[in-house]
């Protein structure tokens, strides 16, 4: 048995990661040491366009999304690829070190990278934390949050009078009364249990 819904209970946060020439919302984001320089894992499809970056830059940002995001920036980074918009000219912006950072987050973190690990679907990014700065007090939003309450945040449209079941990791839509139990997501590799339903 792989109930893999227990996982939303790892406490996991909400970031869009950026570097030089785009970026995406993630949420696989952990700190892996303490110190002066603590050590930041993100990892980061390999079909994203911002994997292909992230393996070309050597340094990223992690802006913190809190409870009082715009979900347009999660819809923005999140459902859309660098590959059909340029997403930086739809949200204010502000510049670390030459990498573009969200201004309505929390705050962020500049990294650079130290470490590369390719999984199948995955590669993670280790990151030395080299800047950081706290714009506004508040919660961050949890994985968990947003989980719970995608329908807010999700706003893939679909064709009218279909039920759609629209994947909440990628945005893909797949038309269909009944979405079968071991569907996996033909764009990001997913489970059924990441689809959520929608009628129009
Ligand atoms: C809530 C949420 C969490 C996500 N978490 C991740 C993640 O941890 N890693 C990842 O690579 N993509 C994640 N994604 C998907 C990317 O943000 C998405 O595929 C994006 O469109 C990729 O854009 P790009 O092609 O410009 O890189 C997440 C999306 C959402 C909405």
């Amino acid at each position: 048995m792989k109930n893999k819904k227990i996982t939303r209970k790892i406490t996991q946060g909400m970031y869009v990661l950026t570097t030089k020439g785009g970026g995406c919302v993630v949420d696989a984001v952990s700190q892996v040491s303490g110190g002066d320089n603590p050590l930041i894992a993100v990892a980061v499809m390999k079909q994203n366009y911002t994997n292909k970056l992230m393996h070309k830059n050597n340094t990223f940002a992690l802006s913190v999304l809190g409870m009082d995001i715009d979900p347009e920036i999660i819809q923005t980074f999140g459902f859309n690829s660098m590959k059909d918009i340029n997403k930086f000219e739809k949200v204010t912006l502000n510049e670390v070190e030459g990498i573009k950072v969200i201004d309505s987050s929390l705050g962020y973190m500049l990294c650079e990278k130290v470490d590369v690990i390719e999984n199948e679907t995955h590669t993670l990014f280790i990151g030395k934390l080299i800047e950081a700065d706290v714009y506004k007090d508040g919660e961050a939003m949890s994985y968990g949050y947003y989980q719970d309450h995608k329908d807010d945040f999700i706003k893939v449209k679909t064709e009218k009078g279909k039920t759609a079941w629209v994947c909440k990791v990628c945005g893909y839509v797949y038309y269909g009364d009944t979405l079968p139990d071991d569907f996996k997501c033909p764009m990001c590799g997913v489970g059924s249990e990441n689809f959520v339903r929608k009628e129009n």
